[in-house]
């Protein structure tokens, strides 16, 4: 009987040129055939119909898995051939412009506004119970419009006031500038942050950058769109200034000269293009010669203000990413220090006003979102939608709070048997790229040595990082933040107690590679730990559950892991990455790839995808389908879903492409990937399996006559 039912199942799937499959089914179904035969010549017909039926796979009938039934149902197209349009077959039905990974990382910061909505006490003081006291009071909108401007007039009375309000003091330009930096978290002139080092050991490191400016640079522009952008942000600055209290008459003359500083240090950027050209994407200097070129700037008490607890003297080496722009913004701002005092300190504080807005009342966020709405329209870019309230406020509380948000996130989606089942599929998929690596056939034999060694001292951190789950941890965080008596209070004592975290943080190794939060839907590789990320909001259904069907679990989280995995070896892939391949096979392989992904033809034209995008989607399918037949249970062991009509090994194939749905012509400017129906459709058709479990006849689009391997 045992015979009998590894129907299901198909031995290791070689790579594209190798095994077929065909003399193996004609074998199994000899078999059946002679196993059917005795059967009846025994007489005991009754016990082959219960075999027939036994050996079916079992369907997953969990609320979780009807849940995820649900959204297939939603998304696809069943009536769409699948051999044609897998893409429609699969999400064919798919609204929203929202990714699968967007859906996901917004039902998580659902997942935490209940549980910051929810009613429970803490211990006084507690990073708990400031948590929940911050999300209110973001969220008590009654308490915000209430206090008005006064919050904000507050402010601008400690940096010393303005012109505009009256009742000011002359500007001391560093010593405002240094406030608002390190108490404010504004960067009018520059950026400064603490991040790894560009280069290895990758320790972390101040770095002076260009600042985020409000207007897009002149030189982007037409001429008469600029002008535009322009008249809208002298509307906005005028409004500001009315909100505050100013003379609408007099304001003009503020704003106009505070757009004309942004304008002038707007053209001293060195576009990034040009950087590269110069072979030079960053300096190191010291503190020293740094004050030597950019004068104007007292850096040493700056820089001290904002990153302490961090000691820094003279020589400290920092990395500057635009020598140039600062030279001349320091020129620009001493040549201002000369001519028009009080019009830098307003430039200053108006932008200060553009930083701060999201904590304050309605009237200002609604004028930086009308800001933001003309410039986006003026410049063509894609609307960006507006979020609710709650959720901005679910991602500050997460922002300045991150580990007891942390906490609470894993505790409630993140248990430990749901950690070492999402472990097992690691390295599951580990070991399968491992015995890939040894028929790939560019690579030379040292290459692929140093490769799988590489591969197997490769890290996997998953779900939170352990200090954010250590409850005492999460409560001695925060003891300098101080909340009310309003919400910009709190808002400004939260950002500051972050940055001094943040800085603490980067003096001790361990805490570094988490770059995003553990409720976010996205992975990354972390160079400085060899470690690839995985967050607990990625881990979550539709993605992953343990209790969902193993097919479910292979085709969508497992060949998201082979992705992040092929990161870490894509450099290889360029040209001269690998000075020791075979250079005429990757090229082959290279142009094969090309061809294939040409078959299908894009609404709008053709797209010129990255190659490494592509190949790092074709091996990731191949390498988590690969590790999924390696491991088939028996066929009693393997579960579907109800409904679907869908073998478990069919099953793989539509979780894979499900984690791509997304509604056709929504994809975001910024998405580099390649369009969601060419991510499906380029690997599917690279893999054999997928034409042989759907039955796909030679030459239909999904089961062209030629294969490629990169990986
Ligand atoms: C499903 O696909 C069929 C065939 O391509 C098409 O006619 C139909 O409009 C699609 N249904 C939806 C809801 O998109
Ligand atoms: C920046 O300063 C240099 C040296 O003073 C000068 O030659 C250059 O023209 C300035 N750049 C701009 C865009 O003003
Ligand atoms: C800021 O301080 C530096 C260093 O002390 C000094 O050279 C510079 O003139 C000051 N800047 C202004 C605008 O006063
Ligand atoms: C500056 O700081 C560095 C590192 O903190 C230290 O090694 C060095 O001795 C200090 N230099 C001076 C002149 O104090």
């Amino acid at each position: 009987m045992g015979a009998l039912c590894s129907q299901e199942r198909s031995p290791e799937e070689g790579p594209p040129t190798g095994w077929r499959g065909r003399g193996w089914g004609a074998l199994v179904r000899r078999a059946l055939l002679a196993a059917l035969l005795s059967g009846l010549l025994l007489g005991s017909f009754v016990l082959s119909v219960y075999v027939f039926r036994g050996c079916g796979p079992r369907l997953c009938e969990t609320p979780r898995c009807w849940d995820l039934l649900a959204g297939y149902l939603a998304s696809g197209n069943t009536t769409v051939a699948p051999c044609s349009d897998f893409f429609s077959f699969a999400c064919g039905k798919a609204k929203g412009d929202s990714s699968s990974f967007q859906a996901l990382t917004e039902a998580n910061k659902g997942r935490l506004r209940r549980i910051l909505e929810a009613p429970g006490s803490w211990p006084p003081g507690s990073g708990e119970e400031k948590a929940f006291q911050f999300y209110n009071s973001c969220m008590d909108t009654r308490a915000i419009e209430a206090a008005g401007a006064g919050p904000l007039r507050q402010v601008i009375q400690e940096l010393g006031g303005w012109q505009i309000s009256g009742n000011w003091t002359p500007l001391d330009f560093n010593r405002t500038l240094s406030l608002l930096m390190s108490q404010y978290d504004h960067f009018p002139f520059f950026r400064a942050y603490l991040q790894p080092h560009p280069t290895p050991p990758h320790r972390p490191v101040i770095q002076i950058d260009q600042p985020e400016f409000d207007i897009p640079p002149k030189q982007d522009q037409e001429q008469q769109i600029y002008a535009q952008i322009v008249r809208e942000y002298l509307n906005y600055l005028t409004l500001l200034v009315t909100l505050l209290g100013g003379d609408p008459v007099k304001v003009e003359n503020y704003a106009f000269s505070s757009i004309s500083i942004t304008s002038r240090l707007s053209q001293f950027l060195r576009p990034l293009e040009q950087q590269q050209a110069q072979g030079k994407l960053f300096h190191m200097v010291t503190v020293e010669q740094l004050q030597e070129m950019a004068p104007a700037i007292d850096w040493l008490s700056c820089l001290q203000a904002t990153f302490a607890p961090m000691p820094l003297n003279r020589s400290q080496p920092l990395v500057v990413h635009d020598l140039e722009y600062l030279k001349n913004m320091s020129q620009l701002v001493e040549e201002q220090m000369l001519n028009n005092r009080d019009l830098l300190q307003s430039h200053m504080i108006l932008g200060l006003v553009g930083t701060l807005s999201p904590a304050l009342g309605s009237q200002f966020q609604e004028a930086r979102r009308r800001l933001t709405q003309k410039l986006q329209e003026l410049t063509e870019q894609p609307p960006v939608p507006a979020r609710p309230r709650w959720m901005e406020c679910v991602e500050k509380t997460g922002t300045f709070f991150r580990p007891t948000l942390a906490a609470f996130f894993v505790r409630e989606a993140f248990s430990p048997s749901t950690q070492s089942a999402a472990m097992e599929l690691f390295a599951a998929i580990k070991d399968a790229f491992v015995t890939r690596l040894r028929r790939v056939p560019w690579m030379d034999e040292q290459t692929q040595k140093q490769a799988q060694d590489r591969a197997s001292r490769l890290q996997v951190k998953m779900g939170a990082p352990e200090w954010a789950l250590k409850p005492e941890q999460a409560r001695q965080e925060y003891a300098d933040i101080q909340l009310g008596p309003n919400f910009l209070r709190s808002f400004l004592s939260c950002a500051r107690s972050l940055r001094a975290r943040n800085v603490r943080s980067f003096l001790q190794p361990s805490h570094r590679s988490w770059q995003v939060s553990p409720w976010e839907a996205s992975a990354y590789y972390s160079v400085a730990d060899h470690a690839v990320v995985l967050p607990a909001g990625l881990l979550q259904p539709p993605f992953f559950h343990p209790s969902f069907p193993r097919a479910v679990n292979f085709g969508a989280a497992g060949s998201i892991m082979a992705r992040e995995l092929l990161r870490v070896f894509s450099p290889l892939l360029l040209p001269g990455g690998c000075p020791s391949c075979d250079s005429q096979a990757l090229q082959g392989a290279r142009l094969c790839l090309e061809r294939l992904y040409a078959a299908f033809p894009l609404p709008g034209g053709t797209f010129s995808g990255t190659f490494l995008e592509s190949a790092a989607d074709v091996g990731a399918l191949a390498i988590a389908q690969q590790a999924y037949s390696q491991r088939l249970h028996g066929p009693r062991g393997e579960t579907t879903l109800p409904d679907l009509g869908l073998r478990p090994q069919q099953l793989f194939f539509h979780s894979y492409a499900q984690v791509m749905c997304q509604a056709l012509g929504s994809r975001a400017a910024l998405d580099t990937h390649n369009p969601p129906a060419l991510r499906v459709h380029g690997p599917l058709s690279n893999t054999p399996a997928f034409a042989r479990h759907f039955r796909c006849p030679h030459g239909t689009p999904l089961n062209p006559s030629n294969r490629c391997q990169l990986w």
